[in-house]
This record gives C-alpha cells, sequence and structure tokens, in this order.
C-alpha cells in the first residue's frame, strides 16, 4: 500500500524548515522552551542529530508514497541507535498529510519498519510523543508500543 522514496535535496529542505518550526511551537506549547529563542534551539538539536544532512550515517528520510506512485501521502525519518549490544530503531518523525489520515499508511509505514528492524537485529523500535498528542498516542497504542518512560509537568502561574 505505501513506497518509501529517499528524500530529494529540495525535499528535505521544505522537511527540514518545517520540522524546526513545529517542533519548536511544540516546545513552547509545552512550556519547554522560551518562545523568543526556540526556533533556534530547534535549528541547532537538528543540526546536531544531522551534521551530514541526508547522507548522516544510520538515518534515513523517506517519502510515504500510496502504492500507486500517484501521491505523495507523507514522510518519515528514522535512525538506528546503536548505544546497546543490539541497535534500537527510532521513529523521529511520522507524518501522514491530513487529507490522508485513517486510511491506514501510518499502519502500513510501521509495518514496514518493524520489518525492517527486525532484519537488522534491532531489538525494538521506540519514538518519543508529547504529551498532548492524543491521536498519535491512540495510534501508537493500537499498535501495541506502551509508555517507556513519562515526563510529568504542573505549570505555575507567572
Ligand atoms: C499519527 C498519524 C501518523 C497516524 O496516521 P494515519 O495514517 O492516519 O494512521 P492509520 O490510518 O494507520 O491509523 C490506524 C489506527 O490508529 C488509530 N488512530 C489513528 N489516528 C487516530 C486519531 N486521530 N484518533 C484516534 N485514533 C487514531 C486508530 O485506531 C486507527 O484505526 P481506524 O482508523 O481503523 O480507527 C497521523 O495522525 C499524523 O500524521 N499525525 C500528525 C503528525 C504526528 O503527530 N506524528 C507523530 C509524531 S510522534
Amino acid at each position: 500500500m505505501i513506497r518509501l522514496v529517499p528524500m530529494s535535496l529540495p525535499e528535505y529542505q521544505l522537511f527540514v524548515a518545517r520540522s524546526a518550526k513545529d517542533y519548536a511551537a511544540e516546545h513552547v506549547r509545552a512550556g519547554t522552551w522560551e518562545a523568543g529563542d526556540a526556533l533556534r534551539r530547534a535549528h541547532a538539536e537538528l543540526g546536531e542529530l544531522l551534521p551530514q544532512g541526508l547522507d548522516t550515517p544510520d538515518h534515513f528520510l523517506r517519502s510515504v508514497w500510496d502504492a500507486s506512485g500517484d501521491e505523495r501521502v507523507g514522510e518519515l525519518w528514522y535512525c538506528f541507535q546503536r548505544a546497546q549490544a543490539r541497535p534500537q530503531l527510532f521513529v523521529y518523525w511520522i507524518g501522514i498529510d491530513e487529507k490522508h489520515r485513517r486510511r491506514g499508511f501510518a499502519t502500513d509505514v510501521f509495518e514496514r519498519l518493524e520489518a525492517v528492524a527486525r532484519e537488522a537485529g534491532a531489538h525494538r523500535v521506540a519514538l518519543h510523543v508529547f504529551g498532548d498528542n492524543t491521536a498519535a498516542q491512540a495510534f501508537y497504542s493500537r499498535r501495541g508500543y506502551r509508555a517507556t518512560n513519562i515526563v510529568m509537568a504542573k505549570d505555575f502561574a507567572r
């Protein structure tokens, strides 16, 4: 049902610009970063994670296309983390464009990813999700993912 195609340079540049903006906004909403500094911090983090851009070893940036190749339906970024004896596949981003959601595309992406992880000898697939992203949490729970690390906070009025 899907095809994963390496991002082109223009696709990657758009992806980085949008991801930094969205990531900064999520941190501001979550109260973890100040608005004035958030975009700079987001770009700095992305630059550290992807020092060689599309050619960064162990990182994979993919466009998600429907099987017929007619429509680009989303984007995917994952990597292999090798700090432990057996690597884990970490998903930095999965995004299905709004008009294509609830049609099983993310399910197909994760079926593919989990197969890739197993073939590479990884012991699991892991990811981070913000606490207010209930749609993504519902999706991951349905696929059998469980919370391994929960950060809780109580905001005080300024
Ligand atoms: C989360 C996301 C990737 C899911 O993609 P999708 O292609 O719509 O997911 P699927 O169609 O494969 O959904 C499979 C099942 O997951 C659950 N699910 C998916 N989206 C859901 C939602 N918005 N609310 C509740 N359950 C949801 C449902 O059980 C769904 O099955 P159903 O449609 O038969 O009820 C998509 O909503 C998205 O791109 N969100 C914005 C980006 C994002 O938050 N990414 C995750 C960052 S951690």
